[in-house]
Parts: C-alpha cells; sequence; structure tokens
C-alpha cells in the first residue's frame, strides 16, 4: 500500500496540538519536576542496553497523547507495515525501501514482486564474509604478493558516511588494517591520502551506487593512473575491487567481475552501510563484528515493527522532534554524544535526516504550509561544551539536543570516564535548571565580591535554563548497540517523513547543482562563458584571468 497523502496541518489533531503548544510554551520544566517526583521514571523507555530518558523535554502526558493520537491520524502503524513488507513507499522513483531486509535473520521472508530478497542478500554477506577473511588473513595479496596493509574506499555521501562513521566508532575492535576514505573531488585530499600509501599493499574500494557520480569516477580514475606509475594494466583486478549496483560500468573500469560486490535498487544510498558498501567495516573489524552490527540493527527493527507506540523509542523521539519542529519552531537538533568515537555520528545523520526530510512538497504534490526536516548537527562532549554550549545555555535559540553516552567506556579508565560522563549528566541538568539571578547573587555576595560588583555582573552570569535534552544512556559502545543506534535514528527518520506527509527517500534537490557544475566545467575548460547571473559570471571571470 502507498503511503496516504494527507495534510497533517489540516487534521484536528494538529490544531489541537496548536492550542495545547499555547499552554505549553512556556511551561518550567522544573516546576514539572518538583511537582511529580516520578516524572523521570514516567517520561524514559528501557529497551535492552538502552535507557533513553525523554522527561527533560518541554512535554506533559497530554503533550504525549496528543503527538500519539496525530501518528495514529497519519496511519504511521500502516505506514510502518508497508516500509518493512517491501511497498513501493519511494513512489517518486517507484522503489521500495529495504535497508532492513539487509539486517534481517535468514529464516525471514521478504518479498519484492513475489520473491523473497533474503537469499540472495545472504549470498552477498557470504562473499563479504569470505572476501574479509581472506585480505585480513593474508591469504588475499597484492601484485607482488604482499599482504595488504591499507585499504582505501572511496565513494561520497552514503557510500562514504555511513562506513567512514562506523569505522571510526568501532575502532576499538579493528585488526591491523588501515582504513582510509577518499570522497571529496578535491585532488587535493586524493594526493594527501596516497602520499601515505603503498601501491604494493594498498586495496581500493570503489564504493558507488550508480557508478556514475563524479566525484567517485575522477576518484577512482586518479588513483588507478597513480597505480598504473607502480604496477600494470593486468595488476589492477588485484587491487581494485567495486561495490555497485552498475555491474556493467565497474567492469569497464577494470574489475573483475568476481570481485564486484552488488547493491540493490531497494537500498538507498544514505541507508546503505548495511549492505556492501560496509565491506570497509567487515574488514576494519571483521566479519562477525559487522554481523554484530546488523543483528543489533535489527534488534532495533523489531521493536519498533512490534511496539506500541509510546513505548517505541524511534517513535516517541520522532514525535518530540515534531513537537519542537512545529510547535516551538526549533530549527534545530544538536546531536552530542560523549565518545569521541562516536565523533562522526553527527556528519553522517546530516545526511541521513537532511537528505531525507530535507522536502518542501508534500507527497499529494502540494507545496507545504508547515516546517519539515530539522537542521542537524553536533559534536561530542566534552569538546563540545568548550566551543559551542556558552549558545546552548545562554543563546536565544532554543535548540533540542540529543545527548548520547555510555556506562562503560571501552580501555577503562575509571578516572577519565566519570570526568566524562559527570560532564554528561552536568550538562544536561544546567541545560534544564538554569541558575537564577537570586542564586547569582547569593553566591557572589558570598564570595565576598561587592554589591557594586554583583550588581554589574549578577545578569550575565544568570542562566534562564528550561533548555530541552532527550538522554540516551548506553551499557557500552559495541558492534551491537552502535548498530541499534543508528537504525532507532532510520526509524526516527522515517516517522518523521511519514507525519510531515513527504517522499523521505528520494533526493531530487541533489540534481541541478550537479547539472550546472557540469556546464560550468565545460565553460572553464573551453573559455566560453555562457550567459549568467552577474555575480557568478564576475566570479568566474576572476577565477579565470587569475589561474
Ligand atoms: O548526491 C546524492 C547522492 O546520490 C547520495 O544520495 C548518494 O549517497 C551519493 O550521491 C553517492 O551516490 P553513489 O553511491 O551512486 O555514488
Amino acid at each position: 500500500m502507498a503511503l496516504q497523502k494527507a495534510n497533517p496541518s489540516q487534521t484536528q489533531v494538529w490544531k489541537n496540538l496548536q492550542q495545547h503548544f499555547a499552554e505549553m510554551q512556556n511551561v518550567s520544566m522544573a516546576e514539572m519536576f518538583q511537582n511529580d517526583t516520578e516524572r523521570a521514571e514516567k517520561f524514559s523507555l528501557e529497551w535492552k542496553d538502552f535507557l533513553v530518558d525523554y522527561s527533560k523535554n518541554r512535554i506533559n502526558q497530554e503533550t504525549i497523547n496528543l503527538l500519539l493520537s496525530l501518528a495514529e491520524e497519519m496511519h504511521l502503524k500502516e505506514a510502518i507495515n508497508s516500509y518493512f513488507t517491501g511497498e513501493n513507499i519511494n513512489e517518486t522513483e517507484d522503489r521500495a525501501v529495504l535497508h532492513s531486509a539487509l539486517r534481517a535473520p535468514q529464516n525471514e521472508v521478504v518479498e519484492i514482486n513475489g520473491k523473497n530478497i533474503i537469499p540472495s542478500i545472504f549470498e552477498v554477506k557470504n562473499k563479504i564474509e569470505v572476501f574479509s577473511h581472506e585480505v585480513i588473513s593474508g591469504q588475499r595479496k597484492g601484485y607482488t604478493n604482499q599482504k595488504f596493509t591499507d585499504i582505501v574506499n572511496i565513494g561520497i555521501g552514503g557510500s562514504d558516511l555511513g562506513p567512514d562513521m562506523i569505522v571510526e566508532a568501532l575502532q576499538f575492535y579493528k585488526n591491523h588494517l588501515n582504513i582510509h576514505f577518499v570522497s571529496n573531488i578535491d585532488g587535493d585530499h586524493v594526493y594527501e591520502t596516497l602520499k601515505k600509501l603503498n601501491p604494493e599493499t594498498t586495496l581500493f574500494i570503489t564504493v558507488s551506487k550508480t557508478f556514475t557520480t563524479q566525484e567517485t569516477l575522477t576518484n577512482s580514475e586518479t588513483i588507478k593512473e597513480w597505480f598504473l606509475k607502480s604496477g600494470s594494466q593486468q595488476d589492477v583486478a588485484k587491487h581494485f575491487v567495486a561495490v555497485t549496483s552498475n555491474i556493467e560500468k565497474a567492469e569497464q573500469f577494470g574489475i573483475n567481475p568476481e570481485d564486484i560486490f552488488p547493491m540493490y535498487d531497494w537500498v538507498g544510498g544514505r541507508f546503505s552501510l548495511w549492505s556492501a558498501v560496509g565491506l570497509s567495516i567487515s574488514l576494519s573489524v571483521g566479519y562477525d563484528n559487522f554481523d554484530k552490527l546488523l543483528r543489533g540493527a535489527n534488534q532495533m527493527d523489531e521493536h519498533f515493527k512490534t511496539t506500541n507506540f509510546d513505548e517505541n523509542i524511534p517513535v516517541v523521539l520522532a514525535l518530540i522532534g515534531i513537537w519542537y519542529n512545529n510547535f516551538f519552531g526549533a530549527e534545530t537538533e544538536a546531536i552530542i554524544p560523549y565518545t569521541q568515537y562516536l565523533q562522526k555520528l553527527a556528519p553522517y545523520l546530516q545526511q541521513a535526516s537532511m537528505e531525507s526530510n530535507g522536502k518542501s512538497k508534500g507527497r499529494d504534490g502540494k507545496k507545504v504550509d508547515y516546517q519539515t526536516g530539522t537542521i542537524i548537527w553536533g559534536e561530542p562532549g566534552s569538546n563540545s561544551q568548550h566551543a559551542f554550549f556558552q549558545l546552548f545555555h545562554q543563546g536565544t535559540k532554543l535548540i533540542p539536543a540529543d545527548f548520547i553516552g555510555f556506562i562503560e567506556s571501552l580501555h577503562g579508565n575509571e578516572n577519565h570516564h566519570l570526568k566524562l560522563m559527570s560532564n554528561f549528566f552536568a550538562q544536561s541538568e544546567a541545560l534544564l535548571h538554569g541558575k537564577l539571578e537570586n542564586q547569582v547573587r547569593r553566591e557572589m555576595l558570598d564570595n565576598g565580591i561587592s554589591a557594586e560588583k554583583t550588581d554589574l555582573c549578577a545578569p550575565f552570569r544568570t542562566f534562564e535554563g528550561n533548555r530541552p535534552t532527550n538522554t540516551i544512556l548506553i551499557q557500552k559502545l559495541t558492534p551491537e548497540t552502535l548498530g541499534s543506534l543508528v537504525a532507532l535514528y532510520e526509524h526516527k527518520i522515517f516517522v518523521q517523513g511519514v507525519i510531515w506527509n513527504i517522499f523521505s527517500f528520494d533526493q531530487w534537490g541533489v540534481e541541478l547543482g550537479k547539472e550546472l557544475a557540469t556546464s560550468i566545467l565545460a565553460e572553464i575548460t573551453t573559455g566560453e562563458l555562457q550567459n549568467h547571473d552577474s555575480s557568478t559570471a564576475f566570479l568566474l571571470k576572476h577565477f579565470m584571468d587569475k589561474k
């Protein structure tokens, strides 16, 4: 069944939410905590190794009830069913959206046009397993018969951000192979990477679903040229493999057909790290850990599919996001992991979320009259505390934030971990309570600061508080918990797209810039400029004159 097409802002429940917002917008969270000692228990969810506390939000039970009604009214249940059963919910590309099938167990049946796709998924998984084992063990060698020491993933967008984020996040579990990521069309990025590499011991993986992406093809060609300064044409097949759904093009590039790992059109680029796109992950941490990552994601899929909405983590977090985006007018959402391992989570989620939900046409083709995709950003704590937290605490903007922390550290240094986690808890508590002016004054006077100086400085030392956060507290960063965490955000994005009545799985908005870049490239190489606005023409002329 296709997703229903209905404007959420025309529903009665949306109007009820607007009225409710008028009552809630200035409500004090600190007072709500004071009046209800069980607030944290009421507004938190425990699932496997996760504790999700969403009590530090400007919500009460009525808010949640109304948001849950909105989800019902927008037919979320039916949408989830269509998502997991392979309906063509990516209508504008006429495709199913089945990244969840990539992590399903072998005995599950997921059909597209009456054909079960699980056996072919397991064939590819098997190929990944065998290949990873051969490379890691040193059985597979380069053209001078040496073992591989370095792997380079050449891809961009979903063919880069997902594997890069996971390889970084799971470095505690990694083996001896060094994994590099080349994405940018910027040749300097390519050369800075090649500078560190020995062609005889490096394996390159060109990852491109379409095998037509300018950046990936140009970078692969440049790298092949570099390789051919040492190896011969027939050695290329030993050092280059590909992940793609365009087998023909990969073969034309010189890849051995046996070393092409297929991808399918029912996996969107930004949700593809679970497919052969994750080959670099499997090479970095071994196939078993890659499989654990998939299993963790599958557990979250099951939770999302089968749990009532009021206890469903992706649904609840998605609804809270809608509450701030559509009623409070919050423009952004911050992701603050308290672990350096997750330093690439925010950039990864930027593509996952913003390429999915950065849309302004409803599924009915009409321009929406409400806000859709939020701006995602963030950096790990405690670094970010010393960078942009000032604006969180005292700025004029409302920035809902997810704080993600782990009970156990991986290397087990308690001194560091307790300090890290004290910061984690302290920040969301400070954001909640703030600090009132009379308390600031009292403290200053008690510290012997003059009344005059206290009068002058107290307003600047005051914190309003009442700033919302979700806390996601996880036992330990493992392949399984990481898989669950990433799947949680994937489903959150899905829920929001369903409610906003948009198509989350296409990305037409990236096309125009690509087209213009192609014609501008022709103009600057031939020196014949076409018609442009005066700013673009002026800039192009300056660039060409000074080159
Ligand atoms: O620029 C948009 C995009 O199509 C992304 O959606 C995708 O992840 C990326 O380019 C890379 O595409 P491909 O894997 O086909 O090279």
